[in-house]
């Protein structure tokens, strides 16, 4: 999959994307970063890409010149693939719209290619929303400086969904929000540590049983964390009648 990235700061990506499993992505090309600096297709001496707000007030917003431009060069005109401008007004960024980014068609998924705009000051000229972005993405409630940390959560998010990517083909299977469910909680060795044991049922070789615990946790912690997933998750006769047998106090 690769993922052309336009932002100001190219910098800021680099030590994240060579590190850990992102960095095997890219050494498998699996997962490809292009970086394109939006600077570059600048044509004046200052390379201006900002200007002052018409009708005034603080701050500054980004041209639309350069951003289309950057845009045309690499992707053609109109775009040859989604253009995903990173915005705090846009649908919010979830699970399910990471598996929906990660496989837009699950036989092409090493040649699909998506476009991150990351935005900068004030946020990007109307203009570039209106008529180059095909999707506004935020990932959550709150206002960050750019665009940039938005767009490195979506490409991490996406990139460990892709087939081949993580170690483990299940690892992302059971993952928080996957299913609609919480995790369960994870342990490792020692089996004592500081006097903490570990779950006897993890210790116990027995498959079915682990099985059948974590689920209880992962509905349990849900439960008590996020009944609102609780809610709209999928779940079993199994899982009901494990749910109906809790009293209001059970916790993990
Ligand atoms: C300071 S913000 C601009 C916010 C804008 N004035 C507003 O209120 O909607 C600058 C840039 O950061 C990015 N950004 C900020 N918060 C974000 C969020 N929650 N999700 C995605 N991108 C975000 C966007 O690219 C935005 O153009």
């Amino acid at each position: 999959m690769i993922f052309e990235v336009f932002t100001l700061f190219p910098e800021v990506f680099e030590p994240y994307l060579q590190a850990s499993i992102l960095q095997r992505a890219s050494q498998r090309n699996l997962a490809t970063v292009r970086l394109h600096n939006i600077r570059d297709w600048t044509y004046d001496k200052h390379h201006i890409t900002d200007d002052e707000p018409y009708g005034g007030g603080g701050g500054m917003v980004m041209k639309p010149e350069p951003v289309f431009a950057a845009v045309e060069s690499v992707l053609g005109s109109p775009p040859s693939c989604p253009v995903i401008l990173l915005t705090p007004q846009g649908r919010l960024f979830n699970q399910k719209l990471a598996y929906e980014l990660a496989a837009p068609d699950k036989r092409q998924v090493n040649e699909a290619r998506l476009a991150l705009i990351c935005g900068r000051y004030e946020g990007v000229d109307e203009r570039i929303r209106l008529h180059l972005a095909t999707d506004e993405i935020s990932i959550g409630d709150f206002v960050l400086t750019g665009g940039e940390l938005a767009a490195l959560i979506i490409i991490d998010a996406v990139v460990r969904l892709i087939p081949g990517v993580l170690g483990d083909p299940d690892g992302a299977i059971d993952d928080s929000h996957a299913s609609g469910l919480l995790e369960y909680p994870h342990y490792t060795r020692p089996a004592e540590f500081r006097g903490w044991g570990v779950p006897e049922t993890l210790l116990s070789g027995d498959h079915a049983r682990i099985a059948r615990w974590r689920r209880e946790q992962a509905l349990l912690r849900t439960r008590q964390r996020r009944p609102d997933l609780l809610a709209r998750a999928e779940l079993s006769e199994q899982d009901r009648r494990f749910l109906d047998g809790l009293d209001e106090e059970s916790t993990i």
